[in-house]
């Protein structure tokens, strides 16, 4: 098992026997390492440009990774919704301590047991405020309980997500897929294949609006 995991913005260090695990917000040394390299081998007066450009997305990335960990530690804080492994600490941001979660989901798994689909169903899309969240199945694994959680919840609004759907996500979901109650096969039926994109489409075609190239609004 790997005890180092990288996330998009984040670097995981997992202590699986402790039950913990050590979120830390992921500062590009790599790239300030390849920017240097490159400034060497590049004319003089292109040096600069490249210094500041580097410079610049390597801390806008900090930035974000910082944002995430604060947010997260203050959405578990002031929700402590039962859909969500918990964030018990975070130190300025830098670094968050949280439970560790044992089963973390694939994309195969999160999509072949129509778990988006049934976060769609349940939330009425609301999870849109947040693509990037939801279309990757590793923010999600399941509890003890055999229940799905979410572990990567440090986005823009997903306080006002989580204090909203957190309980009833976590109450309906059906891991294994085994929804077969006659409205979510309709709601399936209807929104169609089951990746993102076409969750775009159907919702779309749901608010009556057949012009769905500004997915991002959504
Ligand atoms: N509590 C946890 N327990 C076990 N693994 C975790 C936990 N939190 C994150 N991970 C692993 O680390 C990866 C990156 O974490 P994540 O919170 O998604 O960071 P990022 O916001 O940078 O994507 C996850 O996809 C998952 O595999
Ligand atoms: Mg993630």
């Amino acid at each position: 098992m790997h005890i180092i995991k990288t996330g998009e913005d984040r670097i995981v260090i997992v202590f699986p026997q402790l039950g913990f695990v050590l979120k830390v917000a992921r500062f590009g040394f790599c790239i300030l390492l390849q920017s240097f390299k490159r400034m060497r081998k590049s004319k003089s007066a292109n040096r600069r440009k490249y210094f500041v450009v580097d410079i610049r997305s390597t801390c806008s990335a900090f930035h974000k990774a910082l944002g995430e960990n604060l947010r997260e530690r203050k959405v578990w804080k002031n929700t402590k919704s039962i859909f969500l492994v918990p964030t018990w600490f975070s130190f300025f941001g830098l670094v968050n301590i949280m439970a560790y979660a044992k089963k973390v989901l694939t994309d195969d798994e999160y999509y072949g047991s129509d778990l988006l689909m049934q976060i769609s169903y349940y939330s009425g899309f609301s999870w849109c405020v947040n693509l990037h969240a939801f279309e990757n199945g590793s923010n999600f694994c399941i509890d003890e309980f055999g229940k799905v959680k979410m572990l990567d919840y440090g986005f823009k609004k997903s306080e006002e997500f989580i204090a909203n759907w957190g309980q009833k996500l976590y109450d309906s979901i059906e891991p294994t897929g085994a929804n077969t109650s006659k409205e979510f096969l309709d709601f399936k039926a209807k929104t169609g294949e089951l990746r993102l994109q076409k969750i775009f489409e159907a919702k779309a075609w749901m608010q009556g609006n057949v012009d769905n190239t500004n997915r991002d609004a959504y």
